[in-house]
This record gives C-alpha cells, structure tokens and sequence, in this order.
C-alpha cells in the first residue's frame, strides 16, 4: 500500500527511443506500490514490445482503439476512469501537438480527451524538434491547459546530437510524480526548520561539531514545500542543496542559530528543530591559532541557550516539534525531552541507525502515545511525519501572545 494520492496510474508510452526507459519506469512505479496500467502508441510497440510491459506491470496492455477487452465495456472511457492519474512517459513531439488540438485517433489520444483526472507529459525528442517554435507552442499551451510537464533533461541523445530533449531518467520521474501528487496538506501553512549540524570554534582553524548531514532536515523542508508550506530552513553547514522553493537561512554555531530562528519565527505556523545543536561551544574561542605546548589541553566549554525550548516557551509560541536523536532508553528518554521542552509532538530516533543514513526509522510521542513510522526513506519519513503533524494542527488551537 502506498501513502500517496495515486494508487492506479495510466502509462502512456508513445513512438521514441527513450520507450525503453519506460520499462525501467514501470518496475519503480510497481516497486511504489501503485498499479500500472500500460497503453501504448502503434508507434511505441516498434520500440518495445507490449509483452515487456505485461510483464513488469502484471497486466494486459492496451494497444488498439478498436479490439480492446470487450469485458472493459468501452475502453476509452474505462481506462481513463479508472485511473488516479495519466502519465504519458516518453511524450513525442507528434503526440503533444495531438493533445494540444485534442485530437482523438488512436487508443491513447481517445483515452487522454476522455480523462477526468490529471494529466502528465515527460517530453522526449531530438533538441532541434524541442526547440521547434511549433513544439515550443504546444509546450505552452499545455502549461495553460493545466498538463504537468515533467522535464525534459539536457545531454547526450540517442540520435548522437546534444541538447534538451532528453526524457527524465525514471528515478526522476518517479519522484516528481509523488511529489506532483501529495496532497497540500499543508497549503498555506508558515514552516521553520533547523537542520544540519553547528560548529563551534576552539580557534581560527579549529571547532567542535558532529556527524550530522542535514538529510532528514532538508527531507522535512522539501516534503513540507510538496504539501504547499512556505518554508524557512535554517541550516548548518552541509554539502546539500536547499530544495527550490525554501527560504535558506546558512548559519554556522548555536549561536547564529539561535539568532537566526529569533528574527524568523514570528508568523510562524510550525517549528520543527532537527539540527543537531552543539549543546556546549568553547568558553571563549581563542583569536589566534592554539599553540600545542602541554601534554594535555582542556578546554572549558559553556552551555549553549536551547534554541527548541527557549521557542516553545514563548507566549506565541507555533506548533512545535523536537528531534531526539538517542542511543539507549528511545522512548523514555525521548518522552522526557518532550515533557522538558513542553512540546505537543516529538521524532525519536537511535542515533547511530540514522546519522548519515538515506533511510531510518521513526517513533513519534505525542499525549496520544507512541506512532511508529517503520524504516523508509528519509523523504517518505518526513511525509509521514508532516501528516501527523497536520493532522495534529487540526485539534491544536495556536498560541496567541496575551
Ligand atoms: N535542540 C535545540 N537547541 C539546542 C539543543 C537541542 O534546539 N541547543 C533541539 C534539537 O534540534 C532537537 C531537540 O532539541 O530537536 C533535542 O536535542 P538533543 O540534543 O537530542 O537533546 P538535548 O536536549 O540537547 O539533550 P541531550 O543532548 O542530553 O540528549
């Protein structure tokens, strides 16, 4: 069972090279958990035949306007109705123009003017055909007919010249596709995210920090703006890329954290801190480099101000939520942070299992109890959490300062 809104989606594979990539594509729409049903172009069996999507997608494809599956009563309608979405991966130049004029000759054409549900291109074709003023057209009017447009990508083509045209590989595809389809649940919504690690300098060439990435940080920051949040991250240093979209705010120590979420919180809807804060900097970071002159070196480190708890506290404060990254005790230790830091919902995870990592594990320890989400992508983490948290919002009134 998958968790996004599509559960069947129509494959349209139209007459073009990249028809082989969608072979690849239909094993990780499979692999998803959403059911696939495959139509293909007369031109699209020259490329591959419908046996290999039969295979991967374990069901009949449909070819033929005409000798469809009879017990379908009228195919045309059938399909289309029965589909979530309809993707049509790779999209040829031809096929576009055919939907632009809402021509209807074939199986899938018929299928696309028949639909009551949305509709996705992903474009592949020759640079030259792409960058035709008629296609660039096409392009435009299905942007102002509400189509999605996956891609297309720049590079090698098959015909051996370079440039856009190229079909998203599928992995892309497929991404985009659940992230096209999440539900905005979220709409509207004010998000402030902490993420990555601080460091904290003993001298100009010397500091403190941790093993943090700043995965599951930016995965919550690009799950929230899929769900229709405006979002703030404010980011330690990491070597990721703030999806589009996000307000980034780069910040180095607890200190410029703290001070960063401060100015930023206000209007706030949600606070979600998963940086992981330096809970100590040096006293004082030295101006020059430390010179080595003893056989030991100590160095007096004082408490940095919780950032979490020092906004939880406050007279308006947002929807608040904690991070408990631990190695022993998970539930109770994480209960405990919660009760500290007087926070409505906090993510437990075992350390170790998910610094660094793609994938973890997640329990969630609300006054409700506990709600595993069981390991998974760091992605499909965050939209599992960012329901939980919408779903709580339902039923938490705001804070309103007196
Ligand atoms: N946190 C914060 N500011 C700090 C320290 C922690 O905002 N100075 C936040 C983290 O982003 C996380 C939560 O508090 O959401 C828990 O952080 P963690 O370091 O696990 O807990 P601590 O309270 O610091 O407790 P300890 O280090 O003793 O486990």
């Amino acid at each position: 069972m998958n968790d996004y809104s599509i559960k069947k989606l129509l494959l349209g594979i139209t007459g073009g090279i990249a028809a082989y990539k969608a072979a690849e594509l239909v094993r990780l729409l499979v692999k998803q958990g959403i059911e696939v049903q495959v139509v293909m172009t007369e031109a699209a069996t020259q490329f591959v035949t419908p046996l290999t999507f039969q295979a991967l997608s374990g069901k009949p494809v449909y070819t033929d306007l005409w000798v469809s599956d009879s017990s379908k009563g009228m195919a045309h309608i059938d399909l289309s109705r029965e589909a979530d979405a309809i993707l049509i991966a790779p999209a040829s130049a031809d096929f576009i123009a055919k939907l632009v004029h809402g021509a209807a000759d074939d199986l899938l054409s018929t299928l696309c003017l028949a639909r009551d549900c949305k509709l996705i291109v992903a474009p592949a074709m020759n640079q030259q055909m792409w960058n035709n003023p008629a296609t660039q057209r096409n392009i435009k009017q299905l942007h102002h007919d509400s189509i999605a447009i996956f891609g297309p990508a720049s590079g090698d083509q098959a015909c051996g010249e370079t440039g856009m045209g190229r079909m998203l590989e599928p992995e892309e595809i497929v991404a985009q596709l659940l992230a096209h389809t999440q539900p905005k649940l979220l709409a509207g919504k004010r998000i402030l995210i902490t993420a990555g690690p601080t460091i904290e300098a003993i001298d100009p060439v010397r500091a403190i920090t941790n093993h943090s990435s700043g995965k599951m940080g930016y995965s919550i920051a690009r799950a929230a703006i899929e769900m229709g949040a405006k979002v703030t991250l404010v980011s330690g240093p990491v070597a990721l890329t703030a999806p589009s979209g996000t307000n980034l705010i780069p910040v180095i120590s607890a200190a410029d954290m703290l001070e960063a979420v401060e100015s930023n919180i206000e209007g706030q809807d949600i606070f979600i801190a998963v940086a992981a804060v330096a809970d100590y900097s040096p006293q004082q970071a030295s101006m020059h480099k430390v010179k080595k002159s003893a056989a030991a070196l100590t160095i007096e480190l004082k408490l940095n101000q919780d950032i979490l708890a020092t906004i939880a506290a406050r007279p308006d404060a947002p929807f608040c939520v904690g991070f408990a990254a631990e190695s022993e005790h998970l539930l109770q230790h994480a209960e405990q942070k919660r009760q500290n830091k007087k926070l409505p919902l906090i993510a437990a995870n075992i350390a170790t299992e998910a610094m660094g990592k793609d994938a973890s594990s997640l329990i969630l320890l609300d006054d409700e109890g506990s709600h595993p989400l069981p390991q998974a992508p760091k992605l499909a983490l965050a939209r599992g959490l960012l329901q939980h948290i919408a779903a709580m919002l339902d039923h938490h009134p705001k804070k309103e300062s007196s």
